[in-house]
């Protein structure tokens, strides 16, 4: 195995970066049965929080910010669910710029650590998925040095879509100033309402910049999608044998999204 790394990314705030990484890590442990690992660089720690829940986790005592001391990760990583583990992060991880500049005086090495630590991590996985602050700064340049696929998560709000914009721009800066080899795998329009004119428009004006480069799918406001924050994400089973319904479409949309991302890496090798 040698892990395919996506990052999800836009420098816009409470799009759904998060509700995504940790959505398509669950599927793609469960329901593709791939082993996946989720890694949480944002202090905010919202990432962690969900799959804590999710795995009936109290407290999680190994973060990324000891990793990043000892420069190797693979003490701290907490195994959540079969197939699915986490490197969690914690506000302790806030530090993170201040020990990049500090330990390493070369700019291309600052923003290199991540992808060094996983390095060594990658034969144990089929993919990594990485969950990243809303901001232009060391956690989301490591990320992106670090990541093979970015998926571009937008709501359909004028700042959002802006947002599309500089973060495209910023990763077109990164791959020819530093030569990284990182490709926009997908653009993923997330809380839409239904039947809203406006969210529509959105969307057109979306594909209209970006064309195939947006999914088809989309992801609408769904209240059990919101739950999974509060409760940890699940997929229950009912007496019948088959999922729960309300789970089950609150699950569909990012299996559908699963399948396309690989098929458009199958096609973007190609
Ligand atoms: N499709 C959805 N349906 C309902 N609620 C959603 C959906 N997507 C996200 N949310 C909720 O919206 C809020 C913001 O989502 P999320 O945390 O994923 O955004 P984010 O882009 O990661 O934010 P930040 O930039 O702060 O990291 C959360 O409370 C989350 O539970
Ligand atoms: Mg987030």
């Amino acid at each position: 195995m040698t892990a395919t790394t996506y990052v999800v990314g836009n420098f816009k705030g409470g799009v759904g970066k998060t509700k995504i990484v940790t959505m398509l890590g669950y599927d793609n442990a469960v329901i593709k049965k791939r082993k996946t690992l989720v890694v949480d660089l944002d202090p905010q720690a919202n990432a962690s929080q969900v799959l804590a829940r999710t795995g009936n986790i109290q407290t999680i005592d190994k973060t990324i910010t000891t990793g990043l001391q000892q420069m190797d990760l693979t003490d701290c990583v907490t195994p959540i669910i079969e197939n699915l583990d986490l490197i969690a992060c914690d506000t302790s991880f806030r530090s993170f710029t201040k020990f990049v500049i500090k330990n390493f005086d070369d700019e291309v090495e600052q923003i290199s650590v991540l992808a060094k630590l996983l390095q060594p991590l990658k034969e144990n996985y089929d993919d990594i998925f990485i969950d990243v602050p809303p901001t232009i700064s060391e956690f989301s340049d490591n990320a992106m040095v670090a990541a093979d696929y970015s998926i571009i998560a937008f709501q359909t709000q004028e700042e959002s879509l802006d947002g599309v914009k500089k973060y495209v721009g910023y990763q077109n800066f990164m791959v020819e100033r530093y030569g990284i080899d990182l490709q926009v795998i997908g653009i993923l329009a997330c809380m839409l309402k239904r039947d809203s004119d406006f969210d529509e428009s959105k969307m057109i004006e979306a594909k209209e910049l970006y064309g195939s480069s947006v999914f088809d799918t989309v992801i609408h406001f769904q209240e059990r999608l919101k739950t999974y924050s509060r409760d940890g994400i699940h997929l229950n089973v009912n007496k019948n044998g088959n999922y729960e319904q309300w789970d089950y479409r609150a699950h569909k949309v990012f299996i559908d999204i699963l399948n396309q991302v690989e098929a458009r890496k199958q096609y973007l090798n190609s």
